[in-house]
């Protein structure tokens, strides 16, 4: 019996969940059950690696949401529009979706959970934070017994890429950015990480798994690291500190409200998030009565993401395999309205 999944986006992370799902050997034996049945891309014209079964690339996207034999759809295109549209159709239509995209989770996470929760299907998203790190399911499964104080994170690699390289090599700020494009970890228009907003997405999506869907995207207050230059680095050095562009969830003392907010700051550096270097993400998470732990990984580029990619695929067929007739929604696994309400 196999799986049937279609990708929609066949970029960086696309190719690199192609990949994983094509060499399975060694592998969770989940994934020789997967075919890649459709791939959705802008252009068919453009040389692809790996190399894919003549039918399966397409621009039509539309008909993979709307494929009857498509179970999974693998939403890896980045942006608001038609991904969102796409997912939409894809849940109406019965697909669990797995999604890689922190932009549209941000915006329109309480409309998407919505109505897969009304469809009974699946929506996953490890890879929108913190690229191969597993960060959302023991946010919401082992870590989400405790009552969460603070979720403090370096959550963008393309900015903690730069700054590092700045921090260490003296390098120059466009040329780094360069370098992060070419290296697959910027997104598609790379303002989104140097002006803060994909870090935003981000530490909104996980206040909201951690407190419970209490602000709004848009009341997230975001500074980048434009501004950041060799002085303001080599003087933060003679004082003891390194600067990282923090995104920080907090919850006041009134325990009833929280301050979400993502900009450069000053880091000590016998602070444990301090040498998280290159591409590397942290998120480091303070509850009761756990006390702190601190996730940490490769936080950007294709082998990383896709590996989170690949096993929230492997999650949802390992529950279709087990449970194909009454597929019920496992709420320790699925995210729910509740998490994405007032976004
Ligand atoms: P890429 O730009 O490398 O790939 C995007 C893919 O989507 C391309 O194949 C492109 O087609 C296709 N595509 C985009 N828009 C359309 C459209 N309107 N119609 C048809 N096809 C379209 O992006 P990434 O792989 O880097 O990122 C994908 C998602 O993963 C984004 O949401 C990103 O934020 C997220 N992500 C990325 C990480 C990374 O390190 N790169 C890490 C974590 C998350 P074509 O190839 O023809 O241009
Ligand atoms: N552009 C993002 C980053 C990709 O650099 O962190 C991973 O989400």
């Amino acid at each position: 019996m196999t799986f049937k999944i279609g990708l929609l986006g066949y970029g960086t992370v696309g190719t690199g969940t192609a990949e994983i799902i094509l060499d399975p050997l060694g592998r969770n034996k989940l994934l020789q059950k997967i075919e890649i049945a459709k791939v959705g891309v802008r252009s068919l014209d453009k040389p692809r690696s790996p190399e894919l079964p003549a039918g399966v690339l397409t621009t039509d996207l539309e008909a993979i949401v709307n494929d009857p034999e498509i179970e999974i759809v693998v939403e890896l295109l980045g942006g608001l529009e038609p991904s969102r549209s796409l997912i939409l159709t894809a849940i109406a239509n019965g697909k669990h979706i797995v999604t890689a995209n922190k932009a549209v989770i941000a915006r329109h996470g309480a409309e998407i959970y919505n109505a897969a929760n009304d469809a009974g299907v699946y929506v996953l998203l490890e890879a929108a934070v913190g690229g191969g790190i597993p960060v959302i399911k023991p946010l919401k499964q082992s870590l989400g017994v405790n009552r969460i104080q603070t979720v403090i994170g370096i959550i963008n690699g393309t900015t903690n890429y730069i700054l590092t390289q700045m921090t260490e090599e003296g390098a120059d700020f466009d040329e780094v950015l360069a370098e992060a494009q070419k290296l697959g970890y910027a997104e598609a228009d790379p303002s989104a990480d140097v002006d803060g907003y994909d870090a935003a997405d981000k530490i909104a999506i996980l206040a909201a798994i951690a407190f419970g869907g209490r602000i709004k995207r848009d009341d997230i207050p975001c500074e980048g690291i434009r501004q950041i230059n060799a002085t303001d680095i080599s003087y933060a050095d003679d004082l003891g500190f390194v600067i990282k562009l923090l995104a920080i969830a907090k919850a006041n003392s009134d325990k009833d409200s929280l301050q979400v907010r993502v900009h450069p700051t000053l880091v000590p550096k016998d602070h444990p998030l301090a040498n998280v270097n290159g591409v590397y993400n942290a998120i480091l998470v303070e509850g009761d009565p756990l006390g702190r732990v601190m996730l940490f990984g490769p936080g950007a580029g294709k082998g990383a993401t896709a590996s989170a990619v690949v096993s929230d695929i492997a999650t949802i067929v390992g529950i279709l395999q087990t449970n194909s007739t009454s597929q019920k929604l496992d709420p320790l696994l699925s995210c729910s309205h509740d998490h994405f309400s007032e976004l």
